[in-house]
């Protein structure tokens, strides 16, 4: 058998189209309309360049932190991603893979695994909910999250339900029953390796979202929660700061861009946010996150945590959104690559890959601990920052 360890996420990502069916693939490229943020997320970094010592280089490099009240190995977080039928054990493969490495886990509320479970494999885990149903819906969901032991939780804004993509989207059935099955035949009988990942489980993709379940009622399926979520009328931000109050424990809000928006989710005492524009699934022409970054850091650094996620794809992307003020980062995609590459492994290789990466751009510029990272370690074009609001 050829080696399954990979040297780069895009060696995992390549792996994984050549063993996904086509639809599940697709669902992790995601992205929206012209794919223009999900693109500029990739540019962005690509376009930081960093500033190099060649003597007096650091022997030991310090990258552990705490997130949320968390220790964490490095300052990488599993970012929540409500994706189906990628591999048999799902999030709960992602979540022990995180565990090993000491990563703290998000997971998202359509996710196809359960928190309870989820938790039992990696105890650092955010529950991540949408504001999707009514408040007594939101309320149980949290508690739920508590009973079963997350962290944290981490509330997700940045979702104005865009459709369409210039490339395609791909086709997702409500559920797998005889006739999606036979449409889908085609494509899943052209990729053995998977379908036997899952027959050797004697399971099939349910495609559920068993965190979204009412009490006493069973998971609905992945649209039907869907469905929830379109008909539930935009949270005022009195509301957010509701829902803020509904838990007491470390508080996340994912997806903010503008600096009047991080203010307000300071003023809602929330514990920590995150610069994202939803991996560039969202709403298209959103500056990358990384652009962003600086202008919210100077703007409230000093009274939350600030993380980013989008496009960070190697160690380097880490080391620089941390020395442009981010706390510590969240990835997307490159875990899902790495999953469906090679299952927990696949997880633990990726995080390999970004700690061996932040240590060997550390070592670069010559900084010991990230503790020492400022804006002089990164070199960036003229034009490259966007500042959102006031
Ligand atoms: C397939 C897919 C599904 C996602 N689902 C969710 C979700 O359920 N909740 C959420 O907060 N973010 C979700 N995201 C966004 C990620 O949490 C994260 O913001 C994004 O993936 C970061 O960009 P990256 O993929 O370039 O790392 C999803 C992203 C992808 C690619």
């Amino acid at each position: 058998m050829a080696n399954a360890w990979f040297e780069t996420v895009a060696e995992a990502q390549r792996r994984a189209k050549r063993r996904l069916p086509a639809s599940v693939y697709g669902a992790l490229v995601a992205g929206a309309e012209k794919g223009l943020s999900v693109q500029d997320n990739l540019t962005a970094f690509d376009q930081l360049g960093l500033s190099p010592h060649v003597a007096g280089l650091p022997h030991t490099r310090q990258m552990a932190t705490t997130v949320m009240g968390q220790h964490v190995s490095m300052p990488v977080l599993i970012s929540p991603t409500g994706v189906q039928a990628v591999h048999p054990q799902g999030e709960v493969a992602i979540a022990r893979a995180a565990a090993n490495r000491g990563v703290a886990m998000g997971l998202s509320s359509f996710a196809s695994k359960s928190v309870e479970d989820v938790v039992a494999a990696n105890p650092q885990t955010f529950f991540q909910t949408y504001w999707c149903g009514d408040k007594d819906t939101l309320v149980q969901r949290l508690e739920r999250a508590r009973a079963a032991g997350a962290k944290g939780v981490i509330v997700t804004l940045d979702w104005s339900f865009s459709n369409g993509r210039d490339w395609g989207s791909p086709w997702i059935p409500e559920k797998i029953d005889l006739k999606a099955a036979f449409k889908l035949a085609p494509e899943v009988l052209a990729k053995p390796r998977w379908l036997w990942s899952f027959v050797r489980t004697g399971r099939i993709p349910d495609l559920a979202a068993p965190n979204m379940a009412k009490p006493g009622q069973p998971a609905p399926t992945f649209f039907g929660a869907y469905y929830e979520w379109m008909q539930t009328p935009f949270p005022t931000w009195d509301e957010v700061a509701w829902l803020r109050s509904q838990w007491d424990g470390p508080f996340m809000v994912k997806g903010v861009g503008r600096i009047d928006d991080a203010k307000r989710v300071v003023d809602l005492g929330a514990t920590a946010l995150s610069v994202s524009n939803h991996g560039g699934n969202n709403l298209d022409g959103t500056p990358a996150p990384i652009r962003m970054l600086p202008a919210i850091v100077d703007a409230v650094g000093n009274d939350i945590e600030v993380l980013l996620d989008g496009g960070v794809r190697r160690g380097s992307d880490v080391v620089k959104a941390l020395a442009l003020g981010a706390r510590a980062v969240m990835i997307g995609r490159a875990y899902l690559w790495g999953l469906a590459a090679n299952g927990q492994a696949g997880v633990e290789n990726v995080l390999d890959l970004l700690r061996s990466g932040i240590d060997a751009t550390m070592t670069g510029i010559g900084k010991a601990s990230i503790a020492d990272l400022t804006r002089d370690d990164v070199v960036a074009p003229d034009g490259f920052w966007r500042r959102l609001g006031t």
